[in-house]
């Protein structure tokens, strides 16, 4: 069991997929740890997965810290990633440093991971000079929600290449590895075999050197909405329900709890 870091997530491209969930809290975080997953990503997905936000926009760095802050607590051996929010980083080079860094310090997580490709460029790169690792994010960004009209696959027809030059513009700009969300199966192939850092896909296919899903999906959480490129491992929203329902009608009928359950 050794430490996920940098250059081991760098050395698995091309040797060992690189798996990635979301994790929001210390229990959740603390399961897939001794489970093995490689890397938790604090996404900024809290917002509307667990706060009960729209979408991503309204998500603070307090809030980030907060939640990854737990996350932390529960991980010894996975690479803990933390999401800058929507305006944490986009103002100005100084913004983003003063935001990635005190993210890193008061967190405990080991990276962050921003949006953006080609115009990203230089604040990425202003991070990764002082040592901040930086995981980027293109194709579907999340909080470019209000210019993109809705979650839509990116990367068709002449989206090709400004793809293609966000993918070459986050490496240049020393980024170690890459989100690719909702990119076209064959273009996730040729942007991962372009590259020498490791693409993490989502929505994105097979062929990407590792893949992430947010956990609320995987395990069924978020009711009925499932995205095409979910698998859905488990419906805990029925399991939940069902659970709930048998206590309430327990309770109601004095069957719960019983004299187990009791002190003498
Ligand atoms: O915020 C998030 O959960 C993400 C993943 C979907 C990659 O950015």
């Amino acid at each position: 069991m050794s430490k996920v870091t940098v250059p081991v997530l760098k050395g698995m491209k091309g040797e060992k997929k690189i798996t990635m969930l979301t994790a929001y809290d210390h229990p959740t975080a603390k399961i897939m740890d001794d489970a093995g997953v490689d890397t938790i990503l604090v996404g900024d997905s809290v917002g509307p997965v667990v706060l009960g936000y729209p979408n991503t926009i309204p998500v603070t760095v307090d809030e980030m810290i907060h939640h990854t802050r737990a996350v932390v607590r529960g991980t010894k051996r996975a690479f803990v990633i933390i999401d800058m929010p929507f305006m944490s980083y986009q103002e100005s080079i100084e913004q983003a440093k003063r935001n990635a860094g005190r993210m890193l310090k008061e967190s405990g997580a080991e990276a962050v991971k921003l949006e953006g490709g080609v115009a990203m460029h230089d604040t990425i790169k202003a991070l990764v000079d002082v040592d901040i690792p930086v995981c980027a994010h293109i194709g579907l960004t999340p909080q470019s929600i209000h210019r993109m009209g809705g979650y839509k696959v990116q990367g068709k027809g002449k989206d090709v290449e400004r793809l293609i030059a966000d993918a070459r513009a986050v490496e240049a700009a020393g980024a170690f590895m890459v989100v690719l969300e909702c990119v076209p199966r064959q273009l996730a192939r040729e942007i991962t075999e372009m590259l020498a850092i490791p693409t993490i896909g989502i929505g994105a296919g097979p062929d990407c050197d590792g893949q992430v899903l947010v956990i609320h999906d995987l395990l069924g959480l978020l009711g009925n909405f499932r995205p095409k490129f979910v698998k859905q491992y488990r419906n805990l929203t029925q399991d939940i329900g069902n659970a709930v329902k048998e206590y309430v009608s327990e309770v109601a009928s004095g069957e719960f709890p019983d004299d187990s359950q009791s002190f003498h």
